[in-house]
């Protein structure tokens, strides 16, 4: 049976590439000290009512009724959760708080590529910060993970613009204030929609060219030119202004970005953020100033794949023993367990079959290292260790294994 639509299932070499990523996550975030925390992916559907974006909450969420009538969302992005949790322990926690996660996170969309219906996203929020200096922060850890993938700066720009271009122009053109959300929402979806021109003027009539020429024209803010310069003192150097990039959830008030790609053929929003200052207060505690990004899998490894950045599969296990006559099954699992208490990889083939598709098994499965054991071996204590991929074999005593395997993979 095929996974449910827009899902995936992780097989080995895809779970690796997955972990690889997370790896590179969560030492970037750990290296600008950032805490890692976590949520269930359940939670009241009533946390993401009136608080983030009508078309992710209307459209786009998986919610069902649980056996006890409530209703319960699975959660579409990490924000609201963080944002509850942080306004339920604001006593407690030290300011300004610093946090990671990487949450499974699921949304109802017309799957596509880099659009799926679950994926894992990076959140780095700091909370509790207001000013240039956190917002240059949160941009410099996005940098920071790509650059540790192995990108370098030619390979993806980041795009900012600050909700507060927006609001001024709303005050100056007097756009509603029921109205602006959906204008922004529009406005975000400008380069994905044929009749955008047409939706804008629905909602606020001939205003629509003026709002699109005042922001168009628009090169910079001095705001905006204060946060390019932090972003240089930490050898960020691929800002751009694009006063285009709005961002689709109704939380963001200040500072927001989108990080693309330059390659031709993955041209796209990898992942973005903002900041926030009013979404905390929502949850019923004092107003908390926030910014933060979200950066998913699937996007990250599309980009990974369209720069020739994806690491090369290794299984987990370092050592294959291969049994070579049955009688001597007792003495290889024996070995076995001395090596792993040695901290070593090792998986046991009691197949039975001849040495040679033992051997062929560890290569398919790109297991570095093989080690055979028949009635020889048991008796006189002495293992010759081969190295599948250059075909070198040394004969070792059981307590010299772990040392010479540790030497060979570094
Ligand atoms: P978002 O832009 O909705 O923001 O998602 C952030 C990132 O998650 C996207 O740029 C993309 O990498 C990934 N992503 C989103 N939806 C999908 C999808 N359907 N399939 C695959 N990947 C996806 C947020 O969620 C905000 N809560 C981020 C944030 C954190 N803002 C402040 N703090």
């Amino acid at each position: 049976m095929e996974p449910y639509k827009g899902v995936r299932d992780f097989y080995p070499e895809d779970q690796f590439v997955l972990r690889y990523i997370f790896e590179h996550m969560e030492r970037v975030c750990e290296l600008f000290g950032y805490e890692e925390y976590g949520a269930s992916i359940l939670e009241h559907a009533e946390l993401y009512r009136a608080k983030t974006s009508d078309e992710i909450v209307s459209e786009q969420t998986y919610t069902f009724t649980d056996r006890g009538g409530r209703d319960v969302t699975l959660r579409p992005e990490m924000t609201p959760t963080l944002a509850r949790m942080i306004a339920g322990k604001q006593r407690d926690i030290p300011f300004p708080a610093r946090w990671y996660s990487i949450p499974n996170v699921f949304r109802y969309e017309r799957p596509q590529r880099g659009r799926l219906r679950e994926h894992w996203q990076l959140n780095a929020d700091i909370l509790g910060a207001e000013g240039v200096e956190a917002d240059a922060e949160i941009i410099a850890i996005a940098h920071g993970v790509l650059r540790s993938l192995g990108a370098d700066e030619r390979n993806f720009e980041i795009r900012v613009s600050d909700r507060r271009i927006l609001d001024s122009l709303y005050d100056e053109l007097s756009i509603d204030a029921e109205q602006r959300p959906q204008v922004t929402r529009l406005l975000d979806r400008r380069e994905k929609m044929e009749n955008f021109a047409d939706k804008l003027a629905e909602v606020i009539g001939d205003k629509a060219p003026t709002l699109l020429e005042r922001l168009d024209s628009l090169t910079s803010t001095a705001y905006l030119e204060e946060l390019r310069r932090q972003l240089e003192y930490m050898g960020v150097g691929n800002m751009v202004v694009d006063t285009k990039i709005t961002r689709g959830f109704d939380y963001y008030t200040g500072m927001v970005f989108e990080v693309f790609d330059t390659h031709e053929d993955n041209n796209r929003s990898l992942f973005g953020g903002g900041r926030y200052d009013n979404l905390l207060s929502q949850f019923g505690g004092e107003k908390i100033p926030a910014v933060g990004f979200g950066m998913g899998d699937v996007t990250a490894r599309n980009f990974l794949e369209s720069h020739n950045l994806m690491p090369e599969y290794a299984p987990a296990t370092e050592l294959m023993i291969c049994i070579v006559e049955k009688d001597a099954t007792g003495h290889a699992i024996k070995l076995a367990q001395d090596l792993r208490r040695e901290d070593i990889a090792v998986a046991v083939n009691f197949s039975g079959k001849r040495i040679g598709d033992q051997i062929r098994h560890a290569d398919k499965m790109k297991i570095p290292f093989v080690l055979a054991i028949g009635a020889k071996e048991r008796d006189t204590g002495r293992y010759t260790v081969k190295n599948l991929s250059t075909g070198h074999e040394i004969t070792l005593a059981a307590d010299s294994i772990s040392a010479h395997l540790f030497s060979s993979l570094g």
